[in-house]
């Protein structure tokens, strides 16, 4: 069989990285290998976002810049895959005719199949999107990346970490959000494929799993994941899959406090690899943005969780995601959102202004914020916020942190707290990636810490 080449080039979240890893296993296993350059490669896809009009942006510039990678390697196939593969569709091709072929987000995990016959894909446009499909079991192909480990001519290094997508889809249709649209009905993975995915990992060095879904809390909630116990949900799982002998750090993404259950609060407390951290998207400070978001949940509930996760587990760091200029903010909602920020003193948090997404109920709204309004409060967000993070970080002065390494130079290196902050230390370690190390934290800045070894 002739050997080609492929280059993935993923946009987006940890969902997507997920998919891409799947996406190169399964065209491996088509005779397919991963080049390093993308011009030279026979199969270049893009993996694509969506969720605002900029990451939408940035595939069609991409697309722009492969038309003419294209003219000079025309036998180059372009793949589109993911989010806007899915809300776009047949658009893209008639837009960008040198793209070869369309797949939608629950089609990747049949790629292969449909490059077994490349010359026949021209055009070809794959996005259907079933309500109870079955995500396959994907037994990630770790049994090869352990045969490299010690082998220095490996370009890939040893992985120590992985996210494990545990769910798809979402059935929330917040106002503002696409994901619906593009990710399909939500659909929960069976607990056995997940563990049996885990086992797989942590044989094969895995240290480190971060579990996916757009919205984890509802895990169970709308299909049978455990025949015979009818209402496993996510704190279950978390409990099963933190039991894996070897598995030394948990974490999981994304949460709707609207789901959190004071079951999973409680895992904070009793489950000694599940680390203290928690991304809790709470999206607006104000009541009535809330409702208009399709959030379900009120600020003073928001508020009791976060009281009840520093009570489980008082280091716990919180972050959490905003959207600034949602349509009809006023000038006292985002004073709302500003009190919370001050209320809550989270660690970190992501701010975006509002972006109109085709097909969502927020773009329907009339009483949209202007621009520059938009971008003056986001600032003033984002000022507050790092000054709040900068505070928040120099609490870990003087403290002793154990960091799990992801770089190791001469003489530096980086990795993370369980906390999931990054810790520079400007010495060598003698260690490798994925170790874990303690460290005495000795400076702290707004994105992260530097430590020294004790
Ligand atoms: N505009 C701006 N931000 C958005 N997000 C989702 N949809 C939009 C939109 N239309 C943000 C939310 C979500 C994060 C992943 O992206 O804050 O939590
Ligand atoms: Fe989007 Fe809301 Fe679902 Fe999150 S929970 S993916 S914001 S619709």
């Amino acid at each position: 069989m002739e050997q080609k080449s492929f280059y993935i080039k993923t946009f987006g979240c940890q969902m997507n990285e997920r998919d891409s890893e799947i996406m190169a296993q399964s065209l491996g296993t088509f005779g397919y290998i991963e080049g390093m350059e993308i011009q030279d490669a026979d199969l270049v896809i893009l993996n694509t976002c969506s969720i605002r009009a900029k990451a939408e942006q940035k595939v069609m510039s991409m697309l722009g810049y492969l038309r003419k990678t294209k003219q000079k390697n025309p036998a180059m196939k372009i793949c589109v895959a993911g989010c806007v593969a899915q809300q776009e569709g047949v658009k893209i091709i008639e837009k960008m005719p040198h793209v070869d072929l369309v797949v939608g987000t629950q089609n990747i995990y049949n790629l292969g199949e449909f490059l077994e016959n490349r010359d026949e894909f021209k055009g070809k446009v794959i996005t259907d999107l079933q309500d109870n499909y079955k995500i396959p079991k994907f037994l990630p192909d770790m049994v090869v990346d352990t045969t490299n480990i010690e082998n220095s001519d490996s370009p890939y290094p040893k992985p120590f970490r992985k996210f494990l997508t545990i769910m798809q889809g979402c059935n929330n249709y917040c106002s503002y959000c696409v994901v619906p649209y593009t990710r399909g009905r939500e659909v929960s993975r069976l607990v056995s494929d997940i563990v049996d995915e885990v086992h797989v990992l942590v044989a094969a060095g895995i240290k480190e799993i971060t579990l996916l879904g757009q919205n984890v809390n509802s895990y169970g909630q709308t299909n049978e994941v455990f025949p015979g116990r009818p209402n496993y949900g996510f704190a279950d799982l978390l409990k099963k899959v933190a039991a894996v002998e070897g598995l030394q750090r948990l974490r999981f993404t994304t949460s709707n406090p609207k789901d959190l259950t004071e079951n999973l609060i409680e895992c904070f407390g009793s489950i000694p690899n599940l680390c203290p951290q928690f991304h809790l998207p709470v999206q607006a400070g104000s009541d009535a943005v809330l409702k208009r978001m399709n959030r379900k949940y009120t600020i003073k509930t928001y508020l009791e969780q976060i009281r009840q996760l520093r009570k489980q587990c008082p280091e716990i760091a919180l972050t959490t995601d905003v959207i600034i200029g949602f349509p009809g903010e006023t000038d006292d909602d985002f004073q709302q959102t500003m009190a919370l920020l001050e209320e809550v003193q989270f660690h970190g948090s992501f701010s975006f202004k509002y972006s109109d997404r085709p097909g969502t109920r927020a773009s329907d709204f009339t009483d949209k914020i202007d621009e520059t309004i938009k971008s003056e409060r986001l600032a003033r967000f984002q000022n507050r916020q790092d000054e709040i993070s900068l505070e928040r970080n120099k609490e870990y002065i003087g403290t002793i942190k154990k960091i799990m390494l992801e770089t190791c130079g001469e003489d530096s290196a980086k990795g993370r707290t369980d906390t999931n902050h990054i810790v520079h230390i400007h010495q060598n370690v003698a260690a490798k990636p994925g170790d874990i190390i303690s460290v005495k934290i000795n400076f702290a800045g707004q994105h992260s810490l530097k430590g020294e070894l004790i």
